[in-house]
């Protein structure tokens, strides 16, 4: 158990035993770590309700808190704040294990579409959905990764349709022969949408064209499995580069089969209606003065919607692995889309009530003028490109280039990319950093590899052995704060959970860094004489590196073995 659960649970005893209400017991960090660990502002309200002093029942509360020897000092300060501050004894048992959780978790993220290629706006996606899976996992919830792959929409039509429009003669028969990069299909992409924008019979004809893909042409399959082939091989290198991974990569695509049972379910069920000539769910109004855009779930010419291939892939989710949660990392902007596809589907019961619906919105990546981040020419940069620029911005202060530089460089890059991230709120905008980000100072990726770097440097060059072994000591007060922290870990990891919210895993682990940091310039560790303090701070050391490497494992990201600079 946790430090603070420790406190709530003895907080929750004493209020029972003083017949107050103990359902909440208003722990929480204190706001002066400098006086205390933890703080309780329970005894003004249930002043309020006894009609007592604050101080009063606080004083009653630490009186029953004071014959627990964890607690080394508790006091009532102020209005009647209750201050506690742990035992050294009890910091020492450093107690980092945490609750696990055991359920089954269906993770949506990524969400890269066909024939795109992947730029900075799908960085985040994956970056958060990794970390989460991670996260869960790691607190022992089953966790199943879907890529979602964006392949049935209207712009498979417009591809097609562009095709056949550049190349009217030899479409059908070259199909074979169909042999276009990545790039050449993003290219082709873009060509496309400038026609669907401008051009109405395009428009038409790309309709007609998703219409008949949805609705069995061969031809069009065919063209269709060629460009998803080649845009998962590429999505799927880039996946690799940044370390993120899916159990599944299933796509849009795959609920084709259930989407016309869907539709006729839900007609049959007055769930949906007619209406001209389109199939829709109408939405209901919390404010009856404003009408509700309805949820379309097949449009007028024939085609399904994004929203029906979601619905569907719930049924699926449900059918195929009957999770407690099935949770969407997707872009903040799509609020109102899940909404009324959670919505419709909790009206047609295809979700069971203990099942949660989650969309974990995030924000998006901006350049330092506060639009959407591009490149100097002014373009969406691509990811691959991106992580060049990062890799090479990690190369900048290594002394050669040799095999370890290179992969540090490639770690570096990564963590920099990851943690420029997910140092922030999901659900908050951040502007990228291009000039600083790499940098082993600052709020880094490499800040934290570099804490672990200089562990492994100052363990392999010990002469102690077993120092595994030995007794753990405080010293010195930063000793102290790094066991606090240490403590801590089980405590951040259960909110990060609970609040599906990597940046919290992210803001811990950089301030047990800094921590260290501060012991590593201030205490002398190899160099200390008292073999006992010697082997105390060694294995100090070791327990820290065990928390940094973990926290940014659970971030995806890995620490090379050594930082040269
Ligand atoms: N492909 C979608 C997009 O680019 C994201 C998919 C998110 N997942 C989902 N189940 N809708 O907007």
């Amino acid at each position: 158990m946790h430090l603070k659960d420790y406190l709530n649970l003895a907080i929750a005893d004493a209020l029972r035993q003083l017949n107050y209400d103990h359902s909440n017991t208003l722990v929480s960090i204190s706001n002066r770590p400098d006086l205390s660990d933890y703080q309780s502002n329970v005894a003004m309200p249930l002043a309020k309700l006894a009609k007592k002093s604050p101080i009063k029942i606080a004083d009653e509360i630490k009186e029953f808190l004071s014959k627990d020897p964890a607690f080394a000092k508790i006091t009532v300060d102020g209005p009647g704040f209750i201050n506690v501050t742990f035992s050294d004894s009890k910091l020492l048992e450093v107690n980092t294990s945490s609750k696990q959780f055991k359920k089954k978790v269906v993770l949506d993220y990524g969400g890269p579409n066909i024939a795109k290629e992947m730029h900075v706006g799908h960085l985040r996606s994956a970056i958060i959905g990794e970390s989460l899976k991670r996260i869960l996992r790691f607190s022992g919830n089953e966790v199943i990764g879907d890529v979602h792959f964006g392949d049935w929409g209207t712009p498979i039509g417009m591809l097609i349709t562009q095709l056949k429009s550049e190349n009217p003669n030899s479409f059908e028969n070259n199909l074979e022969n169909f042999d276009m990069t990545i790039s050449e299909i993003s290219a082709l992409y873009k060509r496309a949408n400038a026609n669907f924008k401008s051009d109405d019979e395009f428009k038409e004809s790309a309709r007609v064209a998703t219409f008949e893909l949805q609705n069995g042409n061969a031809l069009y399959r065919k063209l269709w499995k060629i460009l998803r082939d080649k845009s998962v091989e590429a999505v799927k290198e880039n996946y690799d580069k940044l370390g993120v991974s899916f159990d599944l990569w299933l796509g849009e695509s795959d609920t084709n089969e259930l989407l016309p049972k869907i539709v006729d379910n839900l007609l049959e069920r007055k769930i949906a209606m007619h209406s001209n000539g389109a199939v829709i769910v109408p939405m209901d109004s919390q404010d009856s003065k404003q009408e509700k855009a309805p949820l379309i779930l097949r449009k007028s010419d024939g085609a399904y919607t994004y929203a029906i291939t979601d619905l569907a892939t719930i049924v699926q989710r449900v059918e195929n692995y009957n999770p407690d949660a099935i949770l969407y990392v997707v872009d903040a902007r799509q609020k109102e889309h899940f909404q009324q596809v959670f919505t419709v589907a909790r009206r047609a019961g295809y979700v069971r009530d203990s099942t949660s619906l989650e969309h974990i919105a995030f924000g998006t990546v901006n350049g330092k003028d506060g639009k959407p981040f591009k490149t100097r020419e002014g373009n969406v940069m691509n990811l691959k490109d991106l992580i060049k620029f990062s890799e090479n911005k990690a190369r900048e202060g290594l002394p050669e280039i040799n095999e370890e530089s290179e992969d540090q460089a490639r770690k570096i890059a990564i963590g920099a990319l990851k943690f420029q991230d997910l140092k922030n709120l999901r659900t908050s905008n951040y502007i990228f950093d291009t000039e600083n980000f790499t940098k082993s100072e600052g709020k880094t990726g490499a800040y934290i590899q570099y804490a672990i770097a200089r562990i492994n440097s100052v363990l392999s060059k010990s002469s102690d052995q077993n120092f595994e072994n030995a007794e753990l000591k405080i010293s010195h007060k930063i000793e102290r704060e790094i066991l606090l922290q240490l403590n801590r870990f089980s405590e951040f990891l259960e909110q990060a959970c609970a609040a599906r919210e990597p940046s919290i895993i992210g803001e811990y682990v950089y301030v047990l860094a800094q921590k260290f940091s501060i012991m590593y310039a201030e205490l002398p560790i190899n160099g200390e004489n008292d073999r006992v303090v010697r082997v105390s701070r060694l294995k100090l050391c070791k327990i820290t590196r065990e928390i940094l490497t973990r926290c940014l494992d659970l971030l995806g990201i890995e620490a090379p073995e050594k930082m040269l600079r």
